[in-house]
C-alpha cells in the first residue's frame, strides 16, 4: 500500500529517499516518485511501474530535500499523472500522501471554482491546492488550515520552494514516524519506520491532526489546535539487516522454509511447565466472559481456527469477525469482552478501525501482532508478538502459522484461568504442540512431491478447497495462498456445504483440494469426497497419516503427519502453502508481488 519518506540532512537527499523507497516496496504499489527542491525550484519524477522503471528515467539535479512515494492506487488509475508527488497550481508545494480522502470530490469542485486546475485524479491533489490556498509564510499554519478541511484519513509529507530545509508532515489515523538521530544531523519521515534503515534512532509517531515541522537539527510537533506539544519518543535500535532472501528464489519461499524455527520463536518462553504470558496479568483476564477476534485476510482465518479453540478448550464463548464487517455491526460487546486483534502488520486499517470502536464499549483489547513498533500494538491494552521476523512477502505464510502458535497457547493460558484443563491434559497438548515445528519441517522434505503435484493441477482456471472444523478455516487460508499469488478462482468451503449450491459447479476441470486431518469429521468428509468424485472433478487430498480410507478415494494425495485435532492446521496449512507457491511459480507469476495487492493495507 502507500509509502511515504522524506529526508533533511548532510546526506544525498536523493539516494537516502531511493533507499527508503526499495524498503517500501514489499508492502506493494504500482507506482513511484520522488520530488525535492533545488536550487528554490520543486523539482520530481515520477512513473507508473516499479521503482527499477523510476530510477532508468530519473534526471534529477542535486536536491537540497526531498520527498518520495510508494503508490498504491485508490482514486484515479495507475499512470504517471497519478503518481506521486502531487504539486499545488504554482508549482510551489509537494505533497506525499498515504490514505484517503473521502471528501475530496466536493474540495475538487470548490477550489476549480476558486480557480484551481488539476492534473490527475486524485485526492492528494485537492491537498496540494489546499495548502496553497491557505498558504501566507508559515507552512505549519497553511497545513492546520488545509486539513480541518479534510475528511478521511492521511499521512502527508509536504515541501514547500521557500522553505527548503524543513519537511512538514501530517497525520490522521495513519501510521507516520519521524527518525532523527541529533549526532548526524538528519531526520527523515515515513509511514514505516523499518524504512529508515539507521542504527540508534529516535522515533516519534504522529497522530491524530498533529503537525510536525522536521529540519535537520530540530523537530517541532503540534497538536489540533496548534500548540506545540513534547512528544515521547522511542529508540530505534535498528539491529538493522536489509530483507535478504538467503539463497531461495523468493520471500515466499524462504518465510515458508523457516516455520519450524519462527513457531518455536512464539512459543519459546512462554509454555514452560504450565503457559504463562508475561505481556498479560491475570487481572487483565479474569473478568472475561467472551472474546472477539477480529482481522483481515489470513490473520481472520487464524481468528476463526481461535474461536474454534477457545469455544472447545478453554469453553468461553468466542467469535471471529471480519474487521472490515465488525465495525458496522450493532455488536453486544460489554467491558467483560475481551477483542483480539490479530495482525502480521499490525497497520491495517480495518482491523485499526474495528478494535477502536470496541474500545468505545469499554472492552480490553489485546493485539497479536509481529511487528513491535506497530499502531495496533502502541494503541490496544496489551501486545503480543508473533517474534516471527519482518514477513516481507506480500502473500502471508509464516505469520499465520505463528499466530496459530500463539493463539493455542491464549487458549491453553485462559483454560488454565478458568480450569478448564487439568495438569495432565496440558501436559499432554504441549507435548503435541512442541512435535509441530518438526512436522512441518518433514512436510519441506517432501516438498518435491507437492512440486509435483503443483506441475498437475497448475493449468486448472477454477478450484474448491474444502474442510470440515479445525480444516474448513485452514482451507480458506490455503485457497487465499492459492489465490493471491496464482491468479486462479479458489474458494474454501465448509465440506458439508457444497451441496447446497457450489456443487453445482463441479466438472472435470473444476478439482477440489480437500483438507482431511480432522479425524473427528473423517467419515464425513470422505462421504463428501464420495460426491465431488460423482460429479467427475478431480480430487486432491490433504490427509494424515493413519487416514487410509481416504487414499481409496482421492486422485492424488498428500499426507501429513499425524497429530491432534486442534493443531492439524499446522502442517496441512503449510502443504496449501507449498502448492499455492509451486502452482504459482509454474504459471510464472509474480509470487512476492502480486498483481494489485499490498503487504500493509493501511485504508479501509
Ligand atoms: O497485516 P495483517 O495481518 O493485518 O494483514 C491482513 C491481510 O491484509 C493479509 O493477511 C492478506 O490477506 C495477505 N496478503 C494474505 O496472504
Amino acid at each position: 500500500m502507500c509509502g511515504v519518506f522524506g529526508y533533511v540532512g548532510k546526506e544525498d537527499p536523493l539516494s537516502v529517499c531511493l533507499a527508503g523507497l526499495e524498503q517500501l516496496e514489499y508492502r506493494g504499489y504500482d507506482s513511484t516518485g520522488i520530488g525535492g527542491i533545488c536550487k528554490g525550484e520543486i523539482v520530481f519524477c515520477k512513473k507508473a511501474g516499479k521503482l527499477s522503471l523510476l530510477k532508468q528515467g530519473l534526471d534529477l539535479p542535486p536536491l537540497e530535500i526531498a520527498i518520495a512515494h510508494t503508490r498504491w492506487a485508490t482514486h484515479g488509475r495507475v499512470n504517471d499523472q497519478n503518481a506521486h508527488p502531487h504539486l499545488d497550481g504554482s508549482g510551489a508545494i509537494a505533497v506525499v500522501h498515504n490514505g484517503i480522502i473521502e471528501n475530496y470530490d466536493a474540495l475538487r469542485e470548490d477550489l476549480r471554482k476558486e480557480g484551481a486546475r488539476f492534473s490527475s485524479e486524485t485526492d492528494t491533489e485537492v491537498i496540494a491546492h489546499l495548502i496553497s490556498k491557505h498558504y501566507q509564510g508559515d507552512l505549519v499554519e497553511a497545513l492546520h488550515k488545509a486539513i480541518a478541511w479534510l475528511k478521511g484519513i492521511f499521512a502527508l509529507v509536504v515541501i514547500h520552494k521557500n522553505h527548503p530545509h524543513e519537511l512538514y508532515a501530517a497525520a490522521r489515523a495513519c501510521p507516520l514516524s519521524v527518525g532523527f538521530n541529533d549526532e548526524r544531523n538528519e531526520a527523515m519521515v515515513s509511514s514505516d519506520p523499518n524504512a529508515f534503515q539507521r542504527p540508534r534512532l529516535n522515533v516519534l509517531f504522529l497522530q491524530s491532526n498533529e503537525i510536525a515541522r522536521v529540519s535537520s537539527s530540530r523537530i517541532d510537533v503540534y497538536d489540533q489546535r496548534l500548540k506545540k506539544i513534547s512528544k515521547k519518543t522511542e529508540r530505534l535500535e535498528g539491529n538493522f539487516q536489509p530483507p535478504a532472501k538467503g539463497g531461495f528464489e523468493h520471500y515466499m519461499i524462504k518465510e515458508i522454509y523457516e516455520q519450524p524455527i519462527t513457531i518455536q520463536k512464539s512459543l519459546f518462553g512462554r509454555c514452560n511447565g504450565e503457559v504463562q504470558f508475561e505481556e498479560l496479568p491475570p487481572y487483565f483476564l479474569n473478568k472475561i466472559k467472551q472474546v472477539w477476534f477480529l482481522g483481515c485476510g489470513t490473520s481472520a482465518n487464524a481468528g476463526r481456527i481461535a474461536a474454534l479453540l477457545f469455544e472447545e478448550i478453554a469453553r468461553i464463548p468466542a467469535q471471529c469477525e471480519i474487521a472490515s464487517e465488525a465495525r458496522y455491526r450493532t455488536p453486544l460487546l460489554t467491558p467483560e469482552t475481551l477483542v483480539v486483534a490479530i495482525s502480521q502488520s499490525g497497520e491495517t486499517a480495518d482491523t485499526l478501525a474495528a478494535m477502536r470502536e470496541a474500545k468505545k464499549y469499554g472492552c480490553k483489547t489485546l493485539a497479536i501482532c509481529n511487528v513491535k513498533s506497530s499502531t495496533l500494538m502502541r494503541e490496544s491494552d496489551a501486545g503480543i508478538l508473533l517474534n516471527a521476523g519482518p514477513e516481507i512477502s506480500v502473500c502471508s505464510t509464516k505469520a499465520f502459522t505463528s499466530q496459530l502458535a500463539v493463539l493455542t497457547l491464549l487458549t491453553l493460558y485462559f483454560a488454565q484461568l478458568k480450569k478448564q484443563i487439568s495438569p495432565k491434559q496440558l501436559h499432554s497438548f504441549l507435548e503435541h504442540l512442541r512435535a509441530i515445528p518438526a512436522q512441518i519441517q518433514q512436510i519441506l522434505d517432501t516438498a518435491s512431491d507437492l512440486q509435483k503435484l503443483a506441475k498437475k493441477y497448475a493449468d486448472y482456471e477454477h478450484f474448491f478447497f474444502m474442510g470440515r472444523r479445525y480444516m474448513f478455516p485452514t482451507a480458506c487460508e490455503a485457497a487465499l495462498k492459492l489465490k493471491e499469488i496464482s491468479y486462479v478462482n479458489a474458494n474454501g468451503y465448509p465440506a458439508g456445504e457444497l451441496k447446497h449450491g457450489p456443487i453445482a459447479l463441479l466438472n472435470p476441470r473444476f478439482p477440489v483440494v480437500a483438507f482431511c486431518a480432522n479425524q473427528q469429521t473423517e467419515e464425513k468428509i470422505s462421504s463428501n469426497l464420495m460426491e465431488v468424485k460423482a460429479r467427475g472433478a478431480p480430487v486432491l487430498a490433504i490427509a494424515s497419516e493413519p487416514q487410509e480410507n481416504i487414499g481409496s478415494i482421492a486422485d492424488d494425495l498428500f499426507r501429513v503427519p499425524h497429530t491432534i485435532d486442534e493443531l492439524s492446521p499446522f502442517a496441512s496449512v503449510v502443504a496449501g502453502q507449498l502448492l499455492a507457491y509451486y502452482i504459482a511459480k509454474e504459471r510464472g507469476c509474480d509470487i512476492d508481488q502480486p498483481r494489485n495487492l499490498a503487504k500493509s493495507v493501511t485504508v479501509e
